[in-house]
């Protein structure tokens, strides 16, 4: 287990680490800081990220992550950061040309740093670049969704025989069936409607039986990983069909190297663009209710 310790020589006792510690298990005491209980400490960091004299030592992580915070002046405005996001669209025309090795570690680096709950940094990822393993994927993820769609046709038929409304559930896996099929039209005739025959697929994983739920986790990465994705020049796309087929098919995971007791959380294509947008897209107003 890894144990935070405090370097007593240079703690000049300030406190600022009692203040910020979340689990709050600082305290000071016979004129030193001590750790109450270090089997519930979670490695957060907080306490050296804010320590005037850098009193405190994590074992086994890496010194140069602890670099000072950067300057204000090197953050991007709210304008530049609304305007990432405005501007990401997902990338569903791709150039030929595969990712830089050194663009992808770049973009796990910025799913790396995303929180996650209790910092228990659950997840694990996939990074496909292979042509022919991404086309192995590919054919078995449009198989298994063919085979859903005909598990969906079945259940939806016996639904409307018994006289049942559908649920929007059931309306939502019909209108997915119909574009599986048609995936799968394609797909033989050499047209990828699925990654878009994109260079690199990204897929986000993890035992939540290990770890607990890892949803939002997921969630966060991805998108820090999308936008770090959009500034490098490249474009992204989430790909809920393979995590859809990746959880029906054990095999695909398997094909994937991705261990069975692994759920799959997220994935996305990611390359070059072949498309440029010119405008910016509506949403709908923010529906929020001010308390
Ligand atoms: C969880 C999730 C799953 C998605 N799955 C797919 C998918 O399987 N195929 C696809 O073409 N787009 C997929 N998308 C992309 C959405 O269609 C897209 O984000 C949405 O239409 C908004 O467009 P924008 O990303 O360009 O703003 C997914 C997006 C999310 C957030």
């Amino acid at each position: 287990m890894q144990i935070i310790s405090v370097d007593e020589e240079r703690c000049a006792l300030c406190g600022a680490c009692i203040a910020v510690c979340p689990s709050r298990l600082l305290k000071e005491a016979d004129g030193s800081i001590k750790i109450i209980d270090p089997a519930q400490c979670i490695l957060c960091g907080h306490c050296k990220a804010v320590c005037p004299e850098d009193a405190f030592q994590f074992p086994g992580l890496e010194d140069a992550e602890f670099a000072p915070v950067p300057k204000k002046a090197t953050l991007p405005s709210p304008e530049g950061l609304m305007a990432l996001f405005r501007s990401r669209r997902s990338t569903r025309i791709f150039q030929k040309q595969p990712v830089e090795r050194e663009k992808i570690e770049r973009i796990m680096e910025a799913g790396r740093f995303a929180p996650t709950g209790g910092n228990r940094q659950p997840l694990r990822y996939t990074v496909i670049t292979t042509p022919s393993a991404i086309e192995i994927v590919r054919g078995m993820t449009v198989d298994t969704l063919v085979g859903q769609a005909d598990r969906i046709k079945k259940a939806v038929e016996k639904k409307r025989e018994s006289g049942e409304a559908l649920t929007v559930g059931y309306k939502l896996q019909e209108i997915y069936a119909g574009i599986w099929r048609e995936m799968a039209k394609l797909n033989s005739k050499g047209v990828d409607v699925l990654f878009f025959h994109a260079p690199a697929l990204i897929v986000c994983h993890g035992n939540p039986a290990r770890t607990g739920p890892l949803d939002v986790d997921s969630g966060l990465s991805g998108m820090q990983m999308a936008l770090m994705a959009e500034v490098l020049g490249l474009g992204t796309c989430f790909c809920g069909f393979l995590v859809m087929a990746a959880e029906a098919n054990p095999e695909l995971k398997k094909t994937m190297q991705i261990p069975k007791d692994h759920k799959v959380i997220l994935s996305f294509m990611l390359g070059y663009p072949d498309v440029t947008y010119l405008r910016l897209v509506s949403r709908k107003p923010a529906r929020v209710q001010w308390l």
